[in-house]
């Protein structure tokens, strides 16, 4: 199979948006500050990388059934609101203080702390109404639609990326060492994007062997995805990324290019990302789109 990942990625990323656009009510709905606040945010321009994953890794173990291409698409959108609640509360004052992302003005920047705060608690909520929802997954067995709940909570929570949070702040002007480090990486950004890469592994009925070699898959991607994100920050500028470069520096916070250097952490990341696509050798070309995401993960820009 011949693989265009920006084609991929766009025409992905197109199908996401319109799923989100009929699911998220418009900005018109009471209560329209709410609404508004929502909006902003997940319309902002993401990648929308972990939806992304859901849909490749369903596509891995279960080729391109119509009705499987249907499926995901709300549990995989649910991954976006999740994401999205995390970078607003993320930028908050209490917790990094940003005051740019996705390329505008941070949320609480333009809508205050308070709605700010309720935005992201509406998109968790959102995201596990999305899950649960009957008339959106035609055909999934209610027992599966439970179990992918229950790793969208699992990913989420006080053992996921809230607990990576915690952790990531708690380091703040420490000098940790490296395992502290990767602990914090695994959580923070890991444990969402291994909930994505499962989830769709999930929906697509994949046998208990494949799911075992997503998830290390999906792990190695999360830590090659966030020493890249460390690496950004340190070479990009604001106009590449859409948000303030530096700003680990700045906080505090040592990162992997601090233990590394640069280039060495970019080093580190290639091999994480060889790793991460080796898993996927019991895979034929339906996971040609997940090897290509390794890559990318590891090449972007912003
Ligand atoms: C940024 O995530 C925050 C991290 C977990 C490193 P993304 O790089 O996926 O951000 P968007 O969704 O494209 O804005
Ligand atoms: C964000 O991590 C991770 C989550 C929101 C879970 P960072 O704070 O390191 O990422 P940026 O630089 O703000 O995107
Ligand atoms: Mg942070
Ligand atoms: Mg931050």
């Amino acid at each position: 199979m011949h693989m265009h990942i920006r084609e991929y990625l766009e025409q992905k990323r197109e199908a996401v948006d319109r799923f989100l656009e009929s699911v998220i009510p418009d900005a018109t709905t009471q209560p329209t500050t709410l609404h508004e606040s929502i909006r902003y945010s997940l319309f902002a321009g993401g990648k929308r990388v972990r939806p992304i994953l859901t849909i490749a890794a369903a596509e891995a173990v279960g080729g391109t059934a119509p009705t499987l291409a249907k499926t995901v698409l709300p549990i995989a959108s649910s991954l976006e609101l999740i994401h999205t609640y995390s970078l607003i509360h993320d930028d908050l004052p209490a917790m990094d203080n940003d005051d740019y992302r996705r390329g505008k003005l941070t949320n609480h920047k333009v809508y205050g702390e308070a709605m700010a705060i309720l935005a992201g608690d509406a998109l968790l909520t959102l995201a596990f109404e999305l899950c649960s929802r009957r008339d959106l997954v035609d055909g999934l067995a209610p027992a599966r639609q439970v179990q992918l709940i229950y790793e969208l909570a699992v990913g989420s929570g006080n053992l996921g990326m809230v607990g990576g949070q915690v952790l990531d702040i708690q380091a703040e002007n420490k000098d940790i060492d490296l395992v502290t480090l990767q602990n914090i990486h695994k959580h923070k950004t890991g444990m969402l994007i291994r909930a994505a890469v499962r989830m769709g592994a999930i929906v697509a009925d994949a046998a208990p062997e494949q799911l075992d070699r997503l998830t290390g898959y999906a792990e190695d991607i999360g830590l090659a995805f966030q020493i890249a994100d460390d690496v950004l920050n340190v070479t990009g500028t604001r106009e590449e990324l859409g948000k303030n470069a530096n700003t680990d520096a700045q906080r505090g916070k040592k990162t992997y290019p601090t233990f590394y250097g640069v280039e060495g952490a970019k080093a580190l990341a290639d091999q994480v990302r060889d790793r991460a696509i080796a898993h996927l050798d019991g895979f034929g070309p339906s996971a040609d789109p997940l090897r290509e995401l390794a890559k990318y993960i590891t090449a972007r820009k912003n």
